[in-house]
């Protein structure tokens, strides 16, 4: 079914617009410096199928770190509950996503998933020989839940990244000092830069997203892709480490399960209602989407989207 244009959906985009020049495109990561601050678009997803748009929803996008909910849905399938909360945490930090602060003050087990240090143990547990099969198995589960085969990876974006992961790297050299990473660093930050690298455009990101809001079923074939307790964990952490150190005001704000990536990204999910996609590379201070969160904030209050 196409994705129909919406006017209502074009006004917001508009009024949220403004705000992109409150922010800058991340550029720790080269190549991601290279996207247009300007842009900002949003697709949603529906259960039936619908779709409605606004913006240049075509424009492709990498995850960066709204990878991290679906390698965290993934080894929970592969590894199950026990073995995964052994080696990561479920509680937030208050601290930038990329903080070794806490590894050290703490005992060394990554507070949560959703922070780089506990996204790199999660990427850890993927299952596989090689890096290549486990990259294929994401990829797999990534398609299946977007209904897009033809999802694949920006290989210049995640050379860029491996090539000037070197914090990424202090801390899985960290984590594997302490026996949480058990694997060489190289070859883990390769498959992690390649997840982070994944690509698609703000249709894929609703369609992902209206999957967890759905608790893990296609609703158009029944077809249950992942457990709904796989799907309920994941949108708690979306909730409560989704937006880093912005998660509180988030909830306060607009009140959905949502994750955002330093490429701009953001996918939320309104539990049994749709999932939402959105592009926006102007990122703020806590490296969210500023003008993506501001365009949330106005859906959420317009149609009463938040959970409490
Ligand atoms: O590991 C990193 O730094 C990036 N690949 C992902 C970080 C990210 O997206 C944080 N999100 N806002």
């Amino acid at each position: 079914m196409p994705c129909q244009k919406s006017d209502e959906l074009q006004r917001f985009v508009e009024e949220a617009k403004r705000y992109t020049k409150d922010g800058k495109v991340a550029d720790y990561i080269p190549e991601l410096g290279k996207a247009n601050p300007g842009d900002l678009s949003i697709a949603i997803n529906y259960p039936d199928g619908r779709c409605i748009s606004a913006g240049d929803i075509d424009k492709k996008i990498t995850l960066q770190s709204i990878s991290k909910v679906i390698s965290l849905a993934l080894v929970l399938m592969e590894r199950g509950y026990r073995y995964v909360f052994e080696r990561v945490g479920m509680e937030p930090t208050g601290d930038p996503f990329n903080s070794i602060a806490k590894l050290e003050t703490m005992p060394a087990k990554p507070l949560n998933p959703m922070i780089n240090a506990g996204a790199l143990v999660v990427t850890h547990m993927i299952k596989g020989d090689t890096v290549e099969d486990r990259f294929n198995r994401l990829l797999g589960f990534i398609r299946e839940l977007a209904d897009d085969s033809s999802i694949g990876y920006c290989e210049n974006v995640a050379r860029s990244e491996f090539e000037s992961a070197d914090l990424n790297r202090a801390l899985c050299y960290f984590l594997k000092q302490h026996n949480i990473i058990t694997e060489d660093v190289e070859p883990l930050l390769d498959l992690y830069t390649k997840q982070c690298a994944v690509e698609m455009n703000c249709l894929g990101l609703a369609r992902i997203g209206m999957i967890f809001a759905m608790d893990g079923v296609d609703p158009l074939n029944g077809k249950r892709i992942m457990p709904d307790d796989v799907a309920r964990i994941c949108k708690t952490f979306m909730v409560t480490c989704g937006m880093y150190n912005a998660s509180g005001e988030f909830a306060i704000k607009i009140g959905i399960p949502a994750k955002s990536g330093v490429s701009g990204g953001i996918m939320g999910a309104v539990p049994g209602k749709f999932g939402i996609g959105i592009f926006g590379p102007a990122l703020d201070e806590k490296g969210n989407s500023v003008a993506g969160l501001k365009l949330l904030e106005l859906l959420s209050k317009r149609y009463r989207l938040s959970m409490f």
